[in-house]
């Protein structure tokens, strides 16, 4: 009974109904009309002609609805599906015949690996510089308005191009030139961001899980309605001479909690500042070419004082070789940012986790990613090494 009225319920609702007339009520007619000429017709009854009140008056023909609505709709969710894989699919536009998609990427990603190790650049590898161009793409990004972040690689454009934050990431978006140029099947973002991936593997880091999906512009130009909408103003980048209030302000917009920014922040464990860049000068780690917890571990046991120079406000270590911007310290003088400092400098692989976490989410910011498209991700987990398997799928 309950079954009854609950089926009736959802057969006479707009939506289904609407959905009826489209496809289930024409097969209820014929299936009706043959089945009347199959029991012989009944005398007061034309089978040709449908019943005043419409054709679907019986239970009988509710129950034979509800059916074929039940039968069509996983149907529907298929046709809907494969769809959108086609859409995704097309994205990439030059694909080579004999390649499919997920080894288009791994080919991508092994050029990007065999382009990392460079001997006159900084400490030989310009993995940090390419995670930095991920990060400062993506990090544009505004939840308020859904605008920014790394759709459309924005940054080669005016004015992202030209803002103080990006100061040295020509350099970054130069190399993977010639990677796109090599795979101009897929978005210039996406590439920049698979970059990143790479390089913190390749640096010894977690995998990152990367999904291809990041819009793209014709060539290098761009509308004016296109930049508009995507290229985001200056000034949304975090500012190194500020604190803890001014760091929230930046990584709240983009809709990350304290946890997940103080796990971005280990990417200082790589790379260095740049005085013809941002003024700052020094690694802020011993091992700047190789991903680890060192970062935390740096700002609680090192005793940091102010530089004394003509540059701007930063800290240096005993030595004088290693460095903290302002905004690094706020990780330890706020005590809810160092309470996650702590936890990190204590167990490596605890930040590893986050950190994959954290970094995926900021590089999918605003990004309508193609998840029906194969999802890569680049190394396996293990030590950079020969044996290494490069690929894993999940
Ligand atoms: C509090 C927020 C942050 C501030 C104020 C900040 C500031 C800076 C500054 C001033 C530099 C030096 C640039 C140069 O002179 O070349 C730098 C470099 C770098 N940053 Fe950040 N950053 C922040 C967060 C992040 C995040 C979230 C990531 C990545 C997840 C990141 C990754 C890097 C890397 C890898 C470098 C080294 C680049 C190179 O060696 O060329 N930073 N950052």
């Amino acid at each position: 009974m309950f079954l009854k009225t609950f089926g009736r319920r959802i057969i006479n609702s707009p939506a289904l109904t609407r959905y009826n007339t489209l496809f289930t009520a024409p097969m209820v007619k014929f299936q009706r009309r043959f089945k009347s000429h199959d029991a012989g017709a009944n005398e007061d009854h034309n089978p040709h002609e449908l019943p005043s009140h419409g054709y679907y008056g019986t239970a009988e023909d509710d129950y034979m609805k509800l059916v074929l609505t039940i039968m069509l709709l996983p149907m529907g969710y298929y046709v809907f599906h494969q769809l959108q894989r086609f859409r995704d699919e097309a994205d990439i536009r030059k694909l080579p015949q004999h390649l499919k998609v997920v080894d288009y990427y791994k080919a991508a990603a092994d050029e990007i690996a065999g382009i990392l190790e460079d001997e006159e650049h900084d400490d030989g590898s310009l993995g940090p510089l390419f995670v930095r161009l991920a990060w400062h793409a993506s990090g544009t990004y505004d939840k308020g308005t859904n605008k920014g972040g790394s759709n459309g690689a924005t940054m080669r454009f005016e004015p992202e191009s030209s803002d103080p934050a990006n100061a040295g990431l020509d350099l970054a978006r130069e190399r993977l030139e010639e990677v796109h140029k090599k795979f101009p099947g897929m978005s210039k973002a996406d590439l920049w961001t698979l970059a990143a991936c790479v390089a913190i593997t390749e640096m010894g880091g977690p995998v990152i899980k990367w999904h291809p999906g990041r819009k793209e512009f014709d060539g290098n130009t761009i509308s004016s309605s296109q930049k508009g909408t995507y290229v985001p103003p200056n000034g949304r980048l975090p500012d190194g001479s500020k604190g803890a209030d001014h760091i929230r302000d930046v990584f709240y917009r983009m809709g990350f909690k304290d946890q997940e920014i103080v796990a971005l922040a280990g990417a200082h464990a790589l790379g260095r500042c740049h005085p013809e860049r941002s003024g700052y000068k020094n690694p802020w780690t011993r091992a700047p070419t190789t991903f680890s917890n060192e970062y935390f571990k740096q700002l609680l046991e090192t005793k940091w004082t102010k530089k004394n120079w003509d540059g701007p406000t930063q800290f240096e270590d005993p030595t004088g070789e290693l460095m903290m911007l302002p905004a690094d310290l706020a990780f330890i003088e706020d005590p809810e940012f160092k309470k996650y400092v702590v936890r990190y400098s204590k167990d490596e692989e605890l930040f590893f986790k986050d950190f994959a976490k954290a970094f995926q989410k900021l590089l999918e910011l605003g990004v309508d990613i193609h998840k029906s498209a194969p999802p890569v991700t680049y190394g396996d987990g293990t030590p950079p090494g020969p044996n290494r398997p490069t690929w894993s799928y999940w």
